[in-house]
């Protein structure tokens, strides 16, 4: 005999650092995403007149960004009045496949209302690339009062060796991160800011990257210290591929050197995960 209706139980969710948030479906998780950052969005519009946001490229958020272009439930994104940054960068021309800016900017850029000065991409082939990002942020995020000079939303993705953004496992920048954090307590151990670091502090909010460990090309990418920085950081992770290493950070089995993600860790914001349920652990 049927049952006229039945409730499923709650997906199961790992323990991984910070909030986490499954849906059946990297469908489902799309709107719980998008919900979440247009609240954030019209939060920072009130507080602050503006909405700094970063993302990420990689194959799993494009998705996202399509259906924030075309969904009317997410229309009230406050667009005309956000700032959009990219978190990391691969080594090559705009016009090249491999650009995170040419995806991002393809999807979002060119079909929001976001005004073109407040598009910034990384030009990654210069060979200041990464001293030209970390002023342009700060130049950027110093008008907000003391505490707020920071981005205010940084979607992050994870890939199966535990990398994210371009900080990938015992690479040059994600080591001199560590290695900052560890001797100044600043950047990593206290909260990056725009206005110290126009003051000098010592920790880098953008950085090349390269070496064994980094999938080809180099890369240009935000530090540890800014994305800690954020008053939000979300984590989309999708699909059985990613399993492994979900299960890997939840067990806290290494530590950020060898798992980057697990680096990171928001000082004053938020920290949430966005999963499916094919990349949650049995
Ligand atoms: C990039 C990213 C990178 C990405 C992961 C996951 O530019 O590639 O910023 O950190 O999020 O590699 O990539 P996928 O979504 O393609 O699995």
């Amino acid at each position: 005999m049927h049952e006229p209706y039945s409730i499923e139980p709650p997906l199961p969710k790992p323990n991984l650092p910070g909030s986490v948030v499954v849906r059946a479906s990297a469908d489902e998780l799309i709107d719980a995403i998008a919900a979440d950052l247009v609240a954030q969005a019209m939060g920072c519009v009130r507080t602050f007149g503006d909405f700094h946001l970063a993302l990420s490229g990689g194959s799993t958020p494009m998705p996202l960004y399509r259906r924030l272009m075309y969904d009317p439930a997410y229309r009230q994104l406050p667009w005309k009045r956000t700032h959009l940054w990219i978190v990391d960068e691969r080594c090559v021309p705009f016009d090249d496949e491999r650009s995170n800016f040419k995806e991002i900017d393809e999807i979002v850029g060119i079909h929001s209302d976001i005004p073109r000065t407040q598009i910034h991409p990384i030009h990654a082939t210069e060979a200041d690339a990464d001293v030209r990002y970390e002023r342009e942020l700060a130049s950027a995020l110093i008008w907000r009062e003391k505490g707020h000079d920071r981005l205010d939303y940084v979607l992050l993705g994870m890939g199966a060796d535990g990398h994210t953004a371009s900080l990938f496992p015992r690479s040059p920048a994600l080591m001199a991160d560590l290695q900052s954090a560890a001797a100044t307590g600043g950047g990593g151990g206290g909260q990056a800011s725009a206005r110290a670091f126009k003051e000098g502090a010592d920790y880098r909010l953008v950085r090349k990257n390269g070496g064994p460990s980094v999938t080809p090309p180099d890369r240009v990418t935000m530090t540890l210290a800014t994305i800690n920085a954020a008053r939000f950081v979300g984590v989309m992770v999708t699909g059985e591929k990613k399993r492994a290493m979900v299960a890997k950070v939840a067990s806290r089995s290494a530590g950020a050197a060898d798992l980057p993600i697990m680096g990171v860790s928001p000082r004053a914001g938020e920290l949430r995960w966005y999963l499916d349920r094919d990349a949650c652990p049995e």
